[in-house]
């Protein structure tokens, strides 16, 4: 769905929700009477008032959040076993109506796997395999690049990433290039999952333009991947 047909689609629900705030504040635009417009509203004769402002406010605002979250996209980057973690957010992202399409990678076509379970879900499928074997040939993110280039930079998007260390750094540059957000799993070792034994520590950005270590056990293990230093 490009810009020209998203926007088609959802003008008339942001205009709803534009004449529901105009009420909410009271203004009865365009017709200068309150009895007359919940008349044309509701569209029955005798009514004299119309809805309570809060509830319209409030309406008016749940309007334009759905129409916000349903218009916003989801970029899942996934290499290898890095996939696990995109079932649940795919189920999350279709219950809520946000389009995702699911950058993912492998070294062969054997290494793909549940591609079924994606589809089933409604998402877009981009495959590359190291050996040509399905999917364009390469990694995975070249055709990233080509999606985040394409993209109406006026479309929200986020990019998830999880899998080898190298392409969340890829990922992350490649996002940052076209200022999109990107949220990163990171991969370390982790002995005590629970803040004890610093093996799992991540160089993260201070405020101070230098760096600071946390442990991924607690911030993590998804991290905002604008913070991180990946030199
Ligand atoms: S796993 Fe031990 S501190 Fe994080």
């Amino acid at each position: 769905m490009n810009m020209l047909v998203a926007s088609l689609t959802f003008l008339p629900l942001f205009t709803v929700a534009f004449a529901h705030y105009l009420w909410a504040f009271g203004n009865t635009w365009p017709i200068r009477n309150e009895a007359l417009l919940a008349q044309t509203v509701v569209g029955r004769p005798g009514i004299t008032k119309m809805p309570n402002r809060f509830v319209t406010f409030v309406v008016a605002t749940a309007l334009i959040v759905f129409g916000i979250v349903a218009l916003s996209l989801a970029d899942p980057v996934a290499g290898g076993v890095g996939l696990a973690p995109f079932w649940t957010l795919a189920q999350s992202l279709a219950a809520r109506g946000t389009r995702a399409t699911l950058f993912y990678g492998a070294r062969r076509a054997e290494e793909l796997f549940y591609l079924d379970v994606f589809r089933n879900l409604g998402v877009e499928l981009v495959l590359t395999t190291e050996d040509g074997s399905a999917g364009e040939k390469g990694r995975v993110i070249a055709p990233l690049d080509r999606a985040l280039a394409a993209r109406n930079a006026d479309r929200p998007v986020t990019i998830y990433a999880c899998g080898p260390e190298g392409m969340l750094e890829s990922t992350a540059r490649t996002a940052a290039r076209f200022d999109r957000r990107c949220e990163v799993s990171v991969e370390r070792i982790m002995g005590c999952g629970m803040g004890g034994c610093y093996s799992c520590v991540v160089p993260m950005k201070d405020e101070a333009g230098g760096f600071h270590h946390v442990r991924s056990c607690i911030t993590g293990p998804v991290i905002d991947a604008a913070q991180i230093v990946w030199d």
